[in-house]
């Protein structure tokens, strides 16, 4: 199944809204494949974010993701990139809509709690960039996942 890498942001773990956000994934029905906390080194925020570097949010962008303990994990699940980003909102937690997780937990545009995977490659790139070891949990099996998709010829729709 696609995998996505989501990033649990400094403010999140501040906030001590780790398991209210994890739970919202996990009720979605995405499947947890790779966990951990960490601290961010500087050197891997700036490959992380190197497509935002010359604007003039960068250097506080990069600061900020490397100010704390962070949780860095790979969700799984059918078409998990744009299921992820849809449920994470707009970037802005005051321009992002109720029901997301930046429009409920948060008010502003820089500490908005949670990064996201923007496309399939993006994806790829940050979960090399993380999970470079390709080091996941087993895939969850067909049974597991029986109730959360309609399964036909072993395809989950
Ligand atoms: P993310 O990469 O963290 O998931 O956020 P995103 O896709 O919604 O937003 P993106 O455009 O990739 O920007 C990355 C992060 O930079 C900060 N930002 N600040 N002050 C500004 O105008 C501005 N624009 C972006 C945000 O923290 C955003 O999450
Ligand atoms: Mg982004």
């Amino acid at each position: 199944m696609e995998k996505t890498l989501v990033i649990l942001k400094p403010d999140c773990v501040a906030r001590r809204l780790v398991g209210r956000v994890l739970a919202r994934f996990e009720e979605k029905g995405l499947v947890i494949s790779g966990m951990r906390m960490e601290m961010i080194t500087r050197e891997t925020a700036e490959k992380h974010y190197a497509e935002h570097k010359g604007k003039p949010f960068y250097p506080g962008l990069v600061n900020f993701i490397t100010s704390g303990p962070v949780v860095v994990m790979a969700l799984a699940g059918v078409e998990a990139v744009s299921v992820v980003r849809k449920m994470i909102g707009a970037t802005s937690g005051r321009a992002a809509e109720p029901g997301s997780i930046r429009g409920d937990y948060g008010l502003s545009k820089g500490f908005n709690l949670v990064h996201a995977s923007d496309s399939v490659e993006s994806a790829e790139r940050e979960l090399a960039l993380f999970f470079g070891d390709g080091k996941f949990m087993p895939e969850a099996d067909q049974a597991s996942l029986r109730w959360n998709y309609e399964f036909e010829n072993g395809k989950a729709n």
